[in-house]
This record gives structure tokens, sequence and C-alpha cells, in this order.
């Protein structure tokens, strides 16, 4: 009889405290665990730090608290009891900013009746505790001011860091700490189970596991077979954190459930381990021949557009273009007279084909995934369709708050897992050193798209929710941008080099609309992007909160052809990289004129390391594709250094 699930598998888990009960789930889904935990929680019931923690606070010396975990909260306040008058503790708290990390901390904290401030949103990392203490409209001033943070396990230093940048003193009060188990045998069992390619999973459920694995991988000379071995076992780990320690690793990660929990985790490792074992054996198979993976990424981050994007100096300016693969190409034309535009961007194969292609005949510095910004519609729960005359017509009205929170989660790991498999078949087809850009259309331009329907000239419904509704836009804003944040970093664990964000309508705004509505959001995809991967900012009509966009983020910022390159550039500041922005229009006329305004470009940019040449906007349709490959040259021409 076959297994369900795992199918066999051996499956690792690092888990400590519920390994037994992991354990149990992982053989009911037809796998093997193997047990390995990692972790021993020492409670530190004498704690000091707690009862001085205690002592500033009932002495009014602390400011603001933060909560980071619902075990830890609780062993802090029964640590207290032990010692103190914990009413009187309590009632002391109540004059403070307190802070709730996520849900766990907040039950509680309800359940020793503490007023809590502030509530962190998803996915709960040290970026949406800065952002939330940054954005409250209580006006959390933390300059000059003490910030206590309880803590379970290992201290978050992102967070001590950000508190601290912003004039604040941290207090850390640990209430736990985390130790390597008494007898490390299971633990190193199982980093050889995997070293040794006897297993198929590997299952991280906290973020200071990855620490204790490697430590204890490098203490017995393992810690190279083991990372090495991981790009070809499924690793798993629970939510965001967990995740952001093994990218800070080098190491991969295959799989994060729809919800941090243990339950869905081998859920969906069950569901979806088997296709992805086949897929990472399939490319590591092909890099036992192809020179070392380090050594091709080694080269790849040596190229002109990569380190443009670092602001390193350059023997030439790079340049690729909006829109390089379309209309404008007759072999474009051909295909797309055989399959529709969706149908295209929906298989892989041909998506792969044509970024490819385009890269090929253009000699660009970079290629673009070919896809589109707006197939993040249909998983939001809306019809979408291109039409020749009207282009992109999105069905399924939305006007307030009710049809806002009726709008599906998005999930790209299931309804975007063509765009991943572009990815991979791109990566594999292009020369190993062109860079891949990934992208995803930003938070604004995407609302917009989903309230008109289509395109705009007014921007009635989008203006009208956000001045009308600020609520339902928050909410709306914030279920698009989760799903940018799973989507680009699929993208980023696919493959792609760089990703951009494409704020294309987002001109129609001032500088105080973008502040308010726009900027919070697109700052905490930005932040919440996979780390070392280059991030363009791109918007049209901006001229007027360039220094805003910056703040929201990015690597390199993208301006249209409306401003100058050298007065955005003053703008935006020159710690900062800029990519344009040539009209496009300028494509449509003749070589001379061409090469007089990308020289014009390149002078404002002045050599300075950072520009990234491109258009102001994407190709027209009706430009000669020769006129492109001549640009191209004369970028490369012009700009020899
Ligand atoms: O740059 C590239 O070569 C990669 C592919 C890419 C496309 N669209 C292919 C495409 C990228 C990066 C986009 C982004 C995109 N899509 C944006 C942001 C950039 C911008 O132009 O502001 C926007 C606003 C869209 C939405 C969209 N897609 C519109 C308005 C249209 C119809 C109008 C048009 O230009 O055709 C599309 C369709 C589309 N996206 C085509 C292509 C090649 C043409 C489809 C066809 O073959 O008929």
């Amino acid at each position: 009889m076959s297994q369900p699930g795992f199918d066999g598998a051996t499956v690792v888990v690092f888990e400590s405290r519920m390994a037994e009960a992991m354990a149990k789930s992982v053989a009911s889904h037809g796998g093997l665990a193997v047990t390995a935990p990692s972790m021993r929680e020492v409670p530190l019931t004498d704690n000091p730090h707690a009862f001085e923690f205690a002592r500033k606070l009932l002495a009014h010396e602390l400011d603001v608290v933060i909560f980071m975990t619902g075990v830890g909260t609780r062993i802090l306040f029964e640590a207290l009891a032990m010692r103190l008058d914990l009413p009187q503790v309590l009632a002391a708290l109540g004059s403070c900013t307190v802070v709730a990390r996520g849900p766990k901390p907040l039950v509680v904290l309800r359940e020793y009746r503490v007023p809590v401030t502030l509530t962190i949103p998803e996915p709960n990392t040290w970026r949406e505790i800065v952002q939330a203490l940054d954005e409250s409209d209580r006006g959390i001033e933390l300059d000059g001011k003490t910030v206590a943070i309880q803590e379970y396990g290992a201290s978050n230093e992102r967070l001590i860091q950000a508190i601290t940048a912003r004039g604040a003193n941290v207090l850390p009060v640990p209430v736990y700490r985390w130790a390597l188990p008494t007898d490390v045998a299971p633990l190193l069992r199982g980093i050889r189970e995997i070293a040794e390619d006897r297993a198929q999973v590997a299952m991280f459920t906290n973020a200071a596991q990855v620490r204790h694995v490697l430590q204890v991988a490098a203490q017995h000379g393992l810690e190279a077979p083991l990372r090495k071995a991981m790009r070809r076992v499924v690793v798993a780990s629970i939510g965001p954190t967990t995740t952001e320690a093994l990218v800070a690793e080098g190491l991969p990660v295959d799989l994060e459930p729809s919800h941090p929990k243990m339950g869905v985790l081998i859920d969906e490792a069950a569901k979806a381990s088997a296709e992805l074992l086949r897929r990472k054996r399939e490319v590591s198979s092909v890099s036992v021949t192809a020179p070392a993976a380090d050594q091709v990424a080694a080269n790849r981050r040596e190229s002109l557009f990569l380190k443009a994007c670092r602001r390193e100096p350059t023997s030439a300016t790079p340049i690729w273009l909006m829109r390089q693969a379309g209309r404008y190409m007759k072999s474009y034309r051909d295909l797309r007279n055989k399959v529709s535009f969706l149908e295209l961007c929906k298989r892989p194969e041909l998506a792969a084909e044509v970024t490819v292609s385009a890269a090929a005949t253009l000699g660009v510095d970079a290629a673009i995934l070919f896809s589109d910004i707006l197939l993040i519609v249909e998983p939001l729960g809306l019809g979408l369709e291109y039409t020749p005359e009207d282009g992109p017509v999105i069905a399924g009205q939305i006007e307030g708050r009710r049809d806002v929170e009726g709008l599906c989660e998005i999930e790209p790991a299931e309804s975007l897992a063509f765009v991943f498999e572009a990815v991979r078949q791109s990566r594999a087809r292009l020369p190993s050193s062109l860079p891949l850009i990934g992208f995803s259309g930003a938070p604004f331009t995407l609302a917009a798209y989903v309230l008109e329907g289509g395109a705009s000239k007014t921007f009635l419904h989008t203006k009208r929710l956000m001045y009308a509704d600020p609520g339902a836009w928050h909410a709306l804003m914030e279920k698009i941008s989760r799903g940018i944040i799973k989507y680009l970093n699929g993208q980023i664990r696919a493959g792609v080099d760089a990703v951009q964000l494409f704020d294309s309508w987002v001109g129609c705004l001032g500088p105080c609309e973008y502040r308010e509505f726009v900027l919070p959001h697109s700052r905490a995809i930005i932040q919440a992007l996979a780390p070392g991967v280059p991030v363009l900012h791109f918007g049209t009509g901006t001229a007027a909160f360039l220094p805003e966009m910056r703040e929201a983020g990015g690597d390199v910022i993208g301006v249209d052809f409306r401003v100058e390159l050298d007065r955005a550039w003053d703008a935006i500041g020159h710690d900062r990289g800029i990519q344009g922005n040539l009209d496009p229009v300028v494509l449509c006329t003749t070589p001379e004129v061409i090469r007089t305004q990308a020289r014009r470009i390149l002078e404002q940019a002045a050599g300075r390391p950072g520009h990234v040449f491109n258009l102001g906007h994407g190709v027209l349709p009706a430009t000669p594709v020769d006129h492109v490959t001549a640009l191209i040259e004369m970028v490369h021409e012009l700009s020899r250094r």
C-alpha cells in the first residue's frame, strides 16, 4: 500500500519541546521522523534580569516594555510573583507603553489585565515592531527613553540595534536561555542523516535552532557537508523569523507554511516535499558538472548591473530596458499569434523562452522575467483579462471595507507557482554571468488597478476610498503587501538576482498622500525582502516626492523622463543608486537623436557609481528593434571608463 504525504521520506526535526508530537504527526503523514532536539530551555527562576526589570519598573525608570513571547511573559510574571507583590508590579506597567509582539504575549497580558498599547501585526518580526513604534498615532518618541525587551531564548540583535539607533536605552530582560541539549548525540545524528544524504526533509521551527545546528556541525567537522547537503534536501521553515535566520546563514529555504504553525508546516511539507525534492535534485545534479555553483554566483555578483546596484564603480554604465520583451519584437508578435498573453505568462517554458531570447537579442546587462504585474489579481479572487482595445480589464468591483475583507489572501506558493518555475527555467537557460531581475507591482499601483478595474485618468475610485475610508484603504494595501512580500521572496528563492517594484501610477498623488497612504506599505515590503538582493524602486510622475520614495526604500530609485536625472539624483541623495531615464519616444526617432539624448543622461550621471541606464517607462510597441540595440551599444561606448 502506498504511504500518504511524505511517502516514506526521512524528515529531520530540530524542534525540542514539541519533538515527540511532531514526530507522531510526521509519521501519520507517512514520513520517518528523526528527532534531533537542538536546544534546551533553561528557566531562570532566579533570574537577576527579571528582578532588575521589576526594580526599574517600580522606580518609574522604564518608558516602553516590549513583550516578545507568550511563554516568556508568563514565566517573567510567575518568577516575579515568587518574590514581589505582583499586582503592584503590574500596576506600574500601566504607566508605560506596553507592546505585545503578537497574539501569544497578548493573551498572557490580557489574562494578567495589563493594558496593551500596541499589538504588532504579522509576521511579527523586529521590522514590524520598529515600524509600529515609528508610526503609532500615539507618537511614541524613543529618543532618550528606556525600552525593556522581554526575551525568551536568543536576543533579537536587530531589534536592539534599531531601537538603540532611535536614541533609546535598551534593557534586555532574558527570562529563558537557550542552551545546547545536555546530550547532543540525537542532534548530531540528525545532522549526519542530512550531511550523509539519508534524509529528504529538514524542518526548522525556531530561529535559534539554525545557529545551534551549525555550531554542532562545525564542532564535528560536518559544517561544509551539511551546508552542501542542504541544497539537496527540502528545507522547511516555520515562518519569516526562522527563514530570515536561515537566509542570513546562506542556507536555502524551500517551504514556508501558509500559517506559522507546526501542524500546518507538517501538513504542507507532506504535500509539497516530493515535488520540491524532485526539482532540487534536478538542479543540483546539473551543477555537479557545471562550474562550482558558488563560483558562478560570484561571477554574476561582479556583473556591471549588480555592481551598479551596490554603487560600486564599473567599467561602463549597465543598461536594461523596461518592457524589453514585447510587441516591438517580431519573434514576440509571432508567438503571440499562437498563444494569448495570459497563457504566455502562465507557461513557464514559454515565459522563459521570451525572457532569454529578448536579453540575448539585445545584449543588455540584465534580463527581466517575462510576466506581468497584474498576475497577482487572480489570486486575490478577481477576474483578469487582456483585451486588444482596452488593455487589462479586472472583473469584480471593490468598493468598501466589506469587499476588501472578501478578497483572498494571496498565497503565491500555490497560485503563482508558474512564475517561480519560469524564474528557475530562465535562470537555467541564461548565461551564468547575466543577472535576472524579478518584479512585482507596488501596492499602490496594484490597489489602483483593482479599484479602477483597469486604466484610469482620474483615479476616482482609488482616491475616494483613500480619503473617505482610510481604514479600508490601509486594509487593502496591507492585504496586497502581504502577498507581494511572499511573491518577491519566492522569486528570490527561485533564483532572481534583484527585484523591481513598479509603482507606475503613483504619480497621481501628491507628497502628503504618498507619505500617509503609500510609503508605510512600500517600506514594509522592501524591509521584509531577503537581505542582500538589490531592490529597484520605480515610479512615474514622482518628481514631487523623490525623498519620500527614497525613504520608503530601495537600493536604486527608478525615475521617469519628466525629471532631469541629475536633479532627481540630488533629491534622492547620492547614497542611493538611480535608474533611468530616457523618454521611450526618443527610440522612435533617429540614431542621431538617440545618441544626443543618451549622452545628455550619461553626462548628468557624471560617471558617479550607482547609475543603471534605462528608459523612463516601458519600450513602446512602435519602436524599431535596431534603434534599441543601437542605444545599448551607444550607452556602453559613451560611458566606457
Ligand atoms: O519588462 C519586461 O520585458 C518584462 C515583462 C513586463 C510586462 N509587463 C509584459 C507585458 C513587465 C515588467 C510588465 C509590467 C507592467 N504591466 C506594468 C508596469 C510597467 C509600466 O509599464 O508601467 C504595468 C502598468 C503593467 C500592466 C499592463 N500589462 C498593461 C497596462 C498592459 C497593456 C498595455 C500594453 O502595454 O500592452 C499589459 C500587457 C503586457 N505586459 C504586454 C507585455 C509584453 C503586452 C501584452 C500583449 O502581448 O498584448
